[in-house]
């Protein structure tokens, strides 16, 4: 399907759409989402709607996260499912963490949001924004790791199950 979206269908209609990556990769979630056919009512919606007050996901998600309507529209529930249990699997690259070790030792970890050659801007964790001269930074990681804590093992599969039944009712 990747290729058919970036190289259109020779013949027809079907436009190329050659920009590929992760827009491309988007597309195809939504079409195969489409494909699931009727949707899994197990869990029940308002249930999780509590569950996420609880367990604290707001705290995260008014601030450094996507939105969950958003991640709903975009990805099927065994990716909703995905995204609870191991958010490492696959993280935007504006949510890699990004950790920088200043002269002096001092570390500083969050978020990072923009860069030039002459300073790199990060949002720490508590919200608070950073402009870091790059002439004081000693050492920088940048990795496809999320700051989202995994739910494995936290919650029982029925809280599961509310939870994702309540994503999927904000599409
Ligand atoms: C400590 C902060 C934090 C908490 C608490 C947290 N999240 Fe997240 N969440 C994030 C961040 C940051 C991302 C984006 C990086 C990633 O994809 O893991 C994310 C991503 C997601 C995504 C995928 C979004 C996408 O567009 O790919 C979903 C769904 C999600 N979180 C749901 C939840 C739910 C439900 C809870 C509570 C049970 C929760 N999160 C708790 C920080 C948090």
């Amino acid at each position: 399907m990747f290729r058919v979206i970036t190289q259109g269908i020779p013949g027809t209609a079907m436009p190329p759409f050659p920009s590929g990556g992760v827009r491309v990769w988007q597309v195809i979630t939504y079409i195969a989402s489409l494909r699931e056919g009727p949707r899994n009512f197990t869990g029940n919606a308002q249930r999780g709607r509590s569950l996420v007050e609880k367990q604290g996901c707001l705290q995260c998600h008014s601030l450094a996260a996507p939105e969950f309507v958003d991640a709903a529209r975009r990805l099927s529930r065994s990716e909703l499912r995905q995204a609870l249990l191991e958010p490492d699997a696959w993280v935007a690259p504006e949510y890699w963490a990004w950790k920088g070790t200043l002269r002096g030792q001092r570390v500083v970890e969050g978020r990072r949001l923009n860069e030039d050659t002459f300073s790199v801007q990060v949002m720490e964790k508590s919200g608070r924004l950073r402009t870091i001269p790059r002439s004081s930074l000693l050492k920088v990681v940048h990795e496809p790791r999320s700051s989202m804590p995994s739910f494995q093992g936290k919650l029982g599969e029925n809280d599961i199950d509310h939870i994702l039944t309540y994503l999927e009712s904000l599409r």
